[in-house]
């Protein structure tokens, strides 16, 4: 409930403490000078006093913002689904993203585009794919430690090769717990030595038999290096996302994830945001962990700039009060003063648990047996 100190509540009557102790005393009640009494004792103890107590209770902000309010099944729309590339040291994660980047370059961007942040967006068949560059196991541990869940179908990559490997099966370990379909790219198929079937039998091992083997698990033979069988796996990514039926509410203020963030020397804090729902626009203002920002300037992946982004849009964002932590999850306030007011909280919240964290602990077994 609220409260107040002896002193507060002397200072507001402009009286002594001394006076209010006393008359506190007189009441039954026994107090120092900072000792926290409660509204309803304060309210009496004013009105001897001669003063008209209002009894304010503070709104509970953060709470207020930190639910999701349901959308109503008819504002949803199709999005997007997100992508994330998993797999063991170095069978090929990066050059498969690299290349399913460079495939959908269109003869306009011909060298080759720059990508600026840590995801992009690819069109197959006149529907996105949102690929998180972020490792994958890096992207599920994080941001599942802060409760934030990005991803919507995971890509295991397996070389051809290499067979399953320790990461191989950490990384399915981290798709299964977080409940996300895996769509396995058999990759390095170019070459000699590559043996696919090896990699499915493996598999099985794991639970992920493939579906021209009887199982349920999407496995596509490809090539980073050749770019063979990159189609397929964008026709299979679109194939499971649809029976994801992933849908979103653009029409709402924007929440998401912070992907990854850094603290830029000309720029600022800056952090690279996966929109999840609602619409994020420039001026609006955000809280992310105990950061806080007003959006200043978004720019897409390509580095252009951007007004808004919807559901399922990797945007990087510019306007933070300091640099946030990947697996952040954001939402959007009214105003400023509720943004920073948030952030101040959680950031004095953080402090404190912190501060107890660090507080030499002594048990009563301690105490007892010295
Ligand atoms: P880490 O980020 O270190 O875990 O590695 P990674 O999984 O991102 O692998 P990366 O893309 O760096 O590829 C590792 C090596 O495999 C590089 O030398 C690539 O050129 C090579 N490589 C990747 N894909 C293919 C492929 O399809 N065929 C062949 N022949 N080589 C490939
Ligand atoms: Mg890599």
């Amino acid at each position: 409930g609220e409260s107040i100190t002896v002193k507060e509540l002397a200072e507001k009557m402009k009286n002594s403490p001394a006076e209010v102790i006393k008359k506190l005393m007189m009441l039954g009640v026994l107090a120092t000078i900072n000792q926290e009494i409660d509204a309803d004792t304060a309210t009496i103890l004013a009105q001897e006093f001669g003063f008209e107590v209002e009894v304010k209770v503070e709104q509970d902000v953060e709470a207020l913002f930190m639910q999701e309010p349901e959308d109503d099944p008819a504002d949803l729309q199709p999005r997007p689904c997100v992508v994330t590339v998993m797999g063991h040291v170095d069978h090929g994660k990066t050059s498969l993203l690299d290349a399913i980047r460079e495939t959908n370059v269109t003869a306009t961007e011909a060298g080759g585009i720059t990508q600026h942040i840590g995801a992009y967006q690819v069109e197959h068949n006149n529907k996105k794919i949102t690929f998180l560059d972020t490792p994958g196991h890096e992207a599920f541990t994080a941001m599942r430690a802060r409760g934030a869940k990005v991803t919507d179908i995971a890509i295991l990559v397996v070389a051809a090769d290499d067979g399953v490997m320790p990461q191989t099966v950490e990384a399915i370990n981290h798709a299964k717990a977080a409940g996300v379909p895996i769509i396995v790219a058999i990759n390095k198929i170019d070459r000699p030595d590559a043996n696919p079937d090896r990699v499915k039998q493996q598999l099985t091992e794991y639970g992920l038999v493939a579906e021209e083997w009887g199982g349920e698990t999407v496995m596509v033979p490809v090539s980073a290096k050749t770019r063979q069988g990159l189609e397929d796996l964008l026709e299979m990514i679109l194939l499971v996302a649809e029976m994801q039926e992933l849908k979103a509410n653009p029409n709402r203020p924007a929440r998401g994830t912070v992907i990854e963030a850094e603290l830029d020397k000309g720029r600022g804090p800056v952090a690279t945001v996966l929109v999840q729902n609602g619409t994020l626009t420039v001026g609006d203002n955000l809280v992310a962990g105990t950061t806080w920002a007003r959006v200043r300037a978004m720019m897409d992946y390509k580095g252009r700039r951007v007004k808004k982004a919807g559901p399922s849009t990797p945007v990087e964002v510019l306007g933070f009060s300091e640099v946030p932590q990947a697996g952040d999850q954001f939402f959007v306030v009214p105003d400023e003063k509720t943004a920073r007011q948030i952030a101040e909280k959680r950031a004095n919240r953080k402090r404190e648990e912190e501060f107890k964290a660090a507080m030499p602990r002594v048990s009563l077994d301690d105490l007892f047996n010295q």
